[in-house]
């Protein structure tokens, strides 16, 4: 069976973009879209700043989405109830998300279920979102997710350990507005956590089986502007700034099918709650045997960039807490599958698996 592909509908991309957004906006209000607009802002821009930049009017409703954790089936479900509230009844004209990918996976889901009934959990899965959410615009203020592209909202469910996403054509973003003046303020650490998480859920699509040559192209230059990005002098000059915007953008495509690194990456967020994008880099510097080129280079970049990753993450922790990190990671097997085919708890077996933990 062939897979009929969806991209996202419309791009704009460029320094200042932002300035556009009322004119895109517009036509979404007019005749036969009359609905408010559901703005969702991470909540670094609680002071506002940003705020005042976007075409908001007074009977919009603009929430700040709190990303000090990973989005949950619960979190999720609380934003639906209020944008519901909000709402009451009306339909809305778009919703826009303004954020890395815990505001724009939010909003996805938000989306969702504004369209769907029930709750964030009867989601989590493939091909289960059943009615099209409403119009949704993206405007990422930090690169490397790829959810601006991607047809997947992730969010972590406490009460199963399991971070899955809503993977659907319908979660996707319908408009994706890309300036890179967004990304100037964004922390170095964190720019290299998120910003990698391209390069790593590229490499793991090209090196797993389920592939087409589109998807391919898209991953390789992705993963070739990373390089240049990660190993040039200064990955944050508004050059690289803008490629890594794009690197996100093309790699958001391609990630479909992912590998090993980000099962443990999930292990990691689920049972740690640590964010993704940090999670990967601990995830691919204990698989230097199944990732031998890309654990060396990424080693370098690290090197190159200054960027940290100390050591002894999981040190203390209790023999349930590890079997949890087992379960939470060994669950996803379609990546794991897809990398070291059918029998891969032959080699991730849960010593080896808990074994890599405790080298992190
Ligand atoms: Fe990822």
């Amino acid at each position: 069976m062939y897979r009929n592909a969806k991209n996202v509908g419309h791009y704009m991309i460029g320094k200042g973009a932002l300035s556009q957004l009322g004119d895109i906006l517009k036509p979404l209000r007019d005749a036969g879209r009359p609905g408010p607009a559901l703005f969702f802002l991470d909540h670094c821009f609680r002071d506002g700043k940003l705020a005042a930049r976007l075409p908001v009017e007074s009977g919009d409703l603009l929430m700040y989405v709190d990303t000090s954790q990973e989005p949950t089936t619960e979190s999720v479900d609380g934003y639906a109830a209020r944008a519901r509230e909000f709402l009451s009844g009306k339909t809305p004209g778009a919703l826009l998300a303004f954020g890395g990918g815990s505001t724009l996976d939010t909003c996805k889901c938000v989306g969702n279920l504004l369209t769907n009934p029930g709750k964030a959990e009867d989601y989590q899965g493939w091909e289960l979102v059943k009615h099209p959410a409403p119009y949704k615009i993206a405007v990422p203020t930090l690169s490397g997710t790829g959810s601006e592209t991607s047809r997947t909202g992730i969010i972590c469910n406490e009460a199963k350990n399991l971070k899955l996403g809503m993977n659907s054509d319908y979660t996707m973003f319908d408009q994706v507005l890309l300036d890179p003046e967004l990304t100037a303020g964004v922390p170095r650490n964190q720019y290299f956590y998120t910003g990698i998480d391209t390069y790593m859920h590229c490499f793991e699509s090209l090196s797993g089986s389920y592939r087409n040559v589109v998807v391919d192209s898209l991953a390789e230059k992705a993963i070739d502007i990373c390089k240049r990005v990660f190993l040039s002098e200064d990955m944050m000059s508004d050059e690289n700034r803008e490629l890594l915007m794009i690197a996100s953008f093309l790699g958001g495509m391609a990630a479909g099918f992912v590998g090993t690194v980000h099962p443990i990456s999930a292990g990691l967020s689920m049972v740690l709650h640590m964010r993704h994008g940090l999670a990967n880099c601990y995830a691919l510097s204990v698989q230097e045997d199944i990732y031998p080129d890309e654990y060396r280079e990424f080693m370098r970049m690290i090197e190159r960039q200054g960027i940290d990753l100390p050591k002894g993450i999981c040190r203390g922790l209790s023999d349930q807490q590890y079997t949890a990190l087992y379960e939470a990671s060994i669950v996803h097997e379609k990546p794991l599958t897809n990398r070291l085919g059918p029998d891969f708890k032959k080699i991730l077996t849960q010593e080896n698996v808990i074994e890599r933990f405790k080298r992190m």
